[in-house]
């Protein structure tokens, strides 16, 4: 019988987790390690970890722990079987928003311990330039007491998936793979030709550093512009997503969609990266597309003010819901999520319900997965996300189950139209009122 070739994970989340996935599915012997002992007890029961639909994955997953091709512990004796160890620990900013690598040199010190002589370290996680040479090599080296190059080969294959569609961006996107050596770069062409079916660039270790956290950077930057011209849209009384369509009918434009924030793991913290990453840059652009971007929780707070003065109903009586916690449609990833902001901001309402299907509570306010216990005897509701679960909305439902009908549009769910014919108190993130 051919012997698998035995591969180890560090890091079994929304990166780790697909990754172990496809190359368990691809024959690979797939040993994944972390620090939450809850994450490896479910992983080895067969227990899918990650909130939110995700088309394939979780099947995919159970089946490769039922074959034996994958199972994950919380030491890392696994990677000293290991011929390639894959790196995607969380990689955060700290309160000074410069990189905090603590995660990063854990696992590299802890890799080090347990690797043998001619490992590829394949590091998937996003990090601020210079980090591979300048922090990953040294505690590797150190740990090991191996030389970098001679003793252990080094990658950085930054990864492009998102919640919703991991398996999808792991299976088909393109990837760029820098690497210390032209052997490191063959041995990681090698391993991802197998999962995509997307063309994979070689370059070196910095420019990878560098690709990976300006392509998020570039989407921040982008979607700050959106929210910009949507606010002098509100104040103007036109609708951004009409004077959108009509932009991006000029060839080579592509307007992004404004809306009620942005967050997730990663592009909140990946500019701060880039322009942090051991340079003494003097950014202007990327920290005030992040300043516009963190603002429009506040933005829909005042929105929420605008609708309770028309309605006639003092802050302090109001019962007002807000729909999405999570940061993204469909997904259960509450990381950075706008709704944790905007829950800051209304404090002082007289009652304050938060509906996500797929969370229990977020910054310690309890969800409720039903829409109708959320709506019922409500002043205004607050679209945050667009889930899915939505869609079935209708301006009668707000009639039906609301006190006084007033509602605040973050994604633009709906016609504000509409909602006017229906005699319902509208507001929307780039709809300006006539
Ligand atoms: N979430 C995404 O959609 C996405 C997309 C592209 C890139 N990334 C990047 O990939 C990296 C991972 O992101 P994620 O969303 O999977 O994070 P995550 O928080 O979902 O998963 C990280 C996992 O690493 C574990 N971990 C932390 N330190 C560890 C250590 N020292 N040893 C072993 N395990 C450790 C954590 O317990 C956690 O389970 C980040 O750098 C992120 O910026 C994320």
């Amino acid at each position: 019988m051919v012997q698998q070739e035995k591969v180890a994970i560090v890091g079994l989340g929304y990166v780790g987790i697909p990754l172990a996935t496809v190359l368990a599915d691809k024959g690979y012997d797939v040993h994944g390690i972390d620090v939450d002992a809850k994450r490896v007890a479910d992983v080895n029961d067969g227990v899918f970890p990650l909130k939110g639909v995700e088309p394939d994955l979780p099947d995919m997953m159970v089946d490769a722990v039922e074959k034996g091709r994958l199972r994950a512990s919380t030491a890392f004796d696994g990677c000293g079987e290991a011929r390639t160890v894959f790196v995607c620990v969380d990689t955060p900013v700290g309160a000074d928003r410069k990189p905090d690598n603590e995660r990063l040199v854990s696992a590299a010190e802890h890799i080090g311990q347990n690797i043998v002589k001619g490992a590829l370290i394949i590091v998937e996680s996003t990090i601020a330039p210079g980090t591979m040479l300048g922090v990953v090599a040294p505690a590797i080296e150190g740990a090991a007491g191996m030389r970098l190059g001679e003793d252990f080969k080094l990658a950085h294959c930054p990864e492009r998936v998102m919640p919703g569609r991991l398996l999808h961006n792991l299976t088909h996107y393109s990837r760029v793979i820098g690497a210390l050596d032209d052997e490191s770069a063959e041995r990681a062409v090698e391993i991802y030709s197998k999962m995509t079916k997307g063309e994979l660039h070689r370059t070196d270790l910095t420019t990878a550093e560098i690709v990976k956290t300006a392509e998020n950077t570039y989407r921040d930057v982008q979607i700050a512009f959106a929210n910009e011209v949507g606010l002098i849209c509100e104040k103007l009384g036109v609708d951004a997503f009409e004077v959108r369509r009509l932009v991006n009918t000029c060839p080579f434009r592509d307007m992004h969609l404004p809306g009620a924030g942005v967050g997730g793991h990663c592009l909140p913290k990946d500019p701060w990266l880039l322009v942090h990453g051991g340079c003494e840059a003097d950014p202007v652009l990327i920290p005030t597309a992040r300043e516009v971007n963190d603002g429009m929780p506040s933005h829909m707070a005042d929105l929420v003010g605008d609708t309770l003065t028309e309605l006639k109903v003092g802050r302090s009586d109001a019962v007002v819901a807000v729909f999405g916690a999570s940061f993204l449609e469909n997904s259960g990833d509450a990381r950075n999520s706008p709704t944790q902001s905007l829950l800051t901001h209304l404090e002082n309402v007289g009652e304050l319900r938060v509906h996500d299907p797929y969370l229990e509570d977020i910054g310690g306010v309890a969800v409720t997965r039903t829409l109708a216990d959320a709506l019922k005897g409500a002043d205004v509701a607050i679209f945050m996300v667009a889930h899915s679960d939505y869609d079935s909305i209708t301006p009668s439902t707000f009639k039906e189950l609301m006190r006084r009908p007033g509602v605040v549009d973050g994604r633009n769910i709906f016609s504000g139209e509409k909602m006017k014919d229906a005699g319902i108190v509208y507001r929307g993130v780039g709809k300006g009122v006539t």
